[in-house]
């Protein structure tokens, strides 16, 4: 049995949603955890599976890890250094080892890394980052392992700011001798929340949000609790779903300071982001105007937001294109979008999405987390029923999707079918 989305689209979406933690920022900070021997508590984190799979790594390493209503406390040191492999191929974010094992244990070994097939995603810039802060690694066909006596400082040029590499390696530095400067570091908000809660266990870290983070290395760091910065993501998938089915939906807890490149696209003459109070609420007619966009690094448009807004470019009035800069092999859901109707064309890494053709319901499957909300958001505009399999993908990053929409008046249900 597997199961499915069932949705009926056409229903007009009002309420409100409580954004949690984002998923980016928990994962990061659960490893940062097993840098102390010390209590790391990570408040409102979401029910999702790559939580509960990180969850199942700090467990399989030896730590003691209890979850309480969306909070999670993490304390002890790890016994082990290897991640067990079917945790490690099951989840991409065991990555986040690299960096915590080595400083905390002087070793780490690792599978090749699972979770979405969206590129390459190679390791290169983590690596080459830990090797100047003396690491040594070794690869087989397995994986790879790295190991360090002792971590020193360096200044450390990333060709890409990627938002792993730079996640990692603060965690390695926050305990190396010395002072380490990443040079064209990745900036977004979740690397923010990382370094945060790094901050209150006793890291002597400044530069976060900007190209140039410094870290100078303190011998033991505390326990801590901190709070992640709530799923941008989360909130601009409903945002998308809102701006094509029409409707009113207040984003209980979004944080819109965060959020400037993920609304900038919607904002038209039928949608309206009203903040009043404290409190945002989303409004659209489901009339959408034609948009040009192009993702990269924060402060742009997310990569990740990227297959939920271009279901909204197929119900646009015109020409709308989408420029993916980040990975190079994000597209699978376009396959999917042209079975409900979308006329989509593309030219290297642009689609170009003709939004003048109606959209009818399918039989949909989603190949990876975000290409299946963006599939999701597609079926809850179409005409008529649609029926969306993949949906382990989308528990990975969405707490209950059906119940979220369903609050909100969609007819999206959960089902199991037979294989
Ligand atoms: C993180 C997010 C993911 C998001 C992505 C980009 C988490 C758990 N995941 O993934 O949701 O889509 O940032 O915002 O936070 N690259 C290299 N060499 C490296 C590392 C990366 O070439 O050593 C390339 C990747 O192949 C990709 C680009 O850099 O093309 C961006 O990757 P990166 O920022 O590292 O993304 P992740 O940290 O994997």
């Amino acid at each position: 049995m597997k199961e499915v989305f069932r949705i009926t689209g056409g229903e007009a979406l009002e309420g409100r949603v409580e954004v949690r933690g984002a998923k980016n920022a928990v994962l990061p900070m659960l490893a940062a955890s097993l840098l102390t021997e010390e209590p790391v508590t990570v408040c409102d984190c979401p029910d999702i599976t790559d939580v509960a799979d990180m969850v199942e790594v700090l467990r399989a390493l030896g730590a003691e890890v209890v979850c309480e209503r969306g909070n999670i406390t993490v304390k002890g040191v790890p016994r082990l250094t290897e991640i067990p492999p079917h945790l490690a191929c099951a989840m991409r974010s065991s990555v986040f080892m690299l960096g915590a094992l080595t400083a905390q244990c002087g070793e780490v070994r690792l599978f090749t890394p699972g979770g979405c097939r969206i590129g390459a995603r190679p390791l290169d810039i983590h690596l080459d980052g830990l090797e100047r802060m003396g690491a040594k690694t070794e690869y087989d066909e397995n994986g790879v392992r790295c190991f360090a006596d002792k971590l020193h400082g360096a200044d450390i040029i990333m060709r890409y700011p990627s938002v792993g590499a730079t996640e990692n390696l603060v965690m390695a530095a926050v305990k190396a001798e010395g002072r380490t400067r990443l040079i064209g570091a990745a900036r977004e908000p979740e690397i923010v929340s990382l370094v945060r809660l790094l901050r209150r266990m006793g890291a002597d870290i400044s530069g976060e949000g900007t190209p140039v983070i410094s870290v100078t290395g303190v011998k033991e760091l505390d326990g801590a609790v901190a709070r992640p910065v709530p799923d941008r993501i989360v909130a601009g998938t409903v945002m998308a779903a809102v701006a094509v089915c029409g409707g009113r939906v207040e984003l209980v807890g979004a944080d819109p300071s965060v959020m400037g490149a993920v609304i900038s696209p919607f904002l038209g003459a039928h949608t309206f982001l009203v903040e009043h109070g404290g409190r945002i609420v989303f409004e659209s007619d489901g009339m959408l105007d034609a948009t040009d966009v192009r993702t990269g690094p924060y402060p742009l448009f997310p990569t990740d937001m990227q297959a939920p807004f271009m279901a909204c470019q197929c119900y646009a009035a015109g020409m709308s294109t989408m420029c993916e800069t980040v990975f190079e092999d994000r597209f699978a859901h376009i396959a999917q979008l042209r079975k409900m109707g979308a006329r989509i064309a593309v030219v290297g890494s642009t689609a170009f999405v003709d939004g003048s053709e109606g959209m009818r319901g399918a039989r949909l499957e989603a190949a990876d987390l975000r290409g299946g909300a963006g599939l999701a958001v597609a079926a809850l505009g179409a005409e008529g029923e649609s029926v969306l399999s993949g949906v382990r993908f989308i528990d990975r990053g969405y707490e209950s999707m059906e119940k979220l929409f369903s609050s909100l008046g969609a007819k999206i249900t959960r089902e199991r079918v037979p294989e």
